[in-house]
């Protein structure tokens, strides 16, 4: 069976029990407004909910995989108790709880959100050219979506601190070395390779699936990640340094403080 749908720039199928959800924003290197995280969102929760669903598969058209964030959104935050966009928390609860297999195909620029989502995936498939980077202090934020926690929890205190403090990107190698991506595979290979595995999950028995997942991760020690990290990240947006350091991107001047 072959469904298909378009949600606004996220682009979402199902075939084979495997749902597709495409981030469809290249022109913006795939950067994430609240439109589309709360298409990304719902496609969690439908493919949660749905029987004939047993895996979902992250993907983005492009030569990048997603540049985080979209910064215009950022820089609407004047005050702390202001959430920036309401539904960044709706698809961080959904990706963060999303009990079956979770796969990502990822490639070229994975930037903030497009880094830290891949900590709450299951099996990563990456193309050598991938670099993954969290410039949060740069920017004068701090670390999003439970990787203040998750990311030292996989390869250790000092090597994360770097990754945030100093904003140096991680190549696709580095990456699977370090345990944060499970597949490394060439370029033209990446999106065959990647479905292949959701198919080959989609056709075990998803009741062990689910429950092998839910074994290996600590629920509550995540949702107290996010839950810390979000209202760190909320005073760091209302804060003079942030909205200095948005603006410099957005006037595209090198940042000051970075390494
Ligand atoms: N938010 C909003 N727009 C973004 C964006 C973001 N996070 N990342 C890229 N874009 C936009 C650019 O503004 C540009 O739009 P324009 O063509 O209308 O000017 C377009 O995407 C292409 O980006 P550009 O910077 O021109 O491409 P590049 O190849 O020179 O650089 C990146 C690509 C990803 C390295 C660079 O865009 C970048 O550093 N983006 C910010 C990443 C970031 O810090 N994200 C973390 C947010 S928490």
């Amino acid at each position: 069976m072959l469904e298909q749908e378009a949600i606004s720039e996220v682009r979402v199928s199902i075939a084979d029990r495997v749902m597709t959800i495409t981030l469809n924003r290249a022109r913006k290197k795939n950067a994430v407004t609240d439109a589309m995280y709360s298409a990304i969102a719902a496609s969690l929760r439908r493919a949660q909910e749905d029987p004939d669903v047993h895996v979902a598969l992250l993907t983005a058209d492009g030569a990048d995989f997603c540049a985080g964030n979209d910064i215009n959104v950022l820089m609407g935050v004047h005050d702390a108790r202001e959430a920036p966009a309401s539904n960044a928390e709706a698809f961080l609860t959904g990706l963060s709880t999303f009990p079956k297999p979770l796969i990502a195909a990822v490639q070229g620029m994975a930037i903030g959100i497009g880094a830290t989502l891949l900590l709450h995936c299951d099996v990563v498939f990456a193309a050598p050219d991938t670099q993954l980077k969290m410039p949060f202090v740069d920017l004068g934020l701090v670390p999003e979506a439970g990787s203040a926690r998750l990311l030292p929890a996989i390869i250790g205190h000092p090597k994360a601190f770097s990754i945030f403090a100093f904003g140096l990107p991680l190549s696709g190698a580095a990456a699977a070395d370090l345990g944060l991506v499970s597949h490394l595979v060439p370029r033209e290979q990446l999106q065959a390779a990647a479905l292949e595995a959701a198919q080959a999950l989609a056709s075990k028995p998803p009741a062990a699936l689910t429950a092998t997942k839910a074994l290996m991760r600590d629920q509550a020690a995540i949702r107290a990640a996010l839950a810390a990290d979000r209202a760190a990240l909320l005073e760091r947006l209302a804060s003079p340094e942030a909205a200095a350091a948005l603006a410099r991107f957005m006037a595209r001047k090198p940042s000051a403080a970075g390494p």
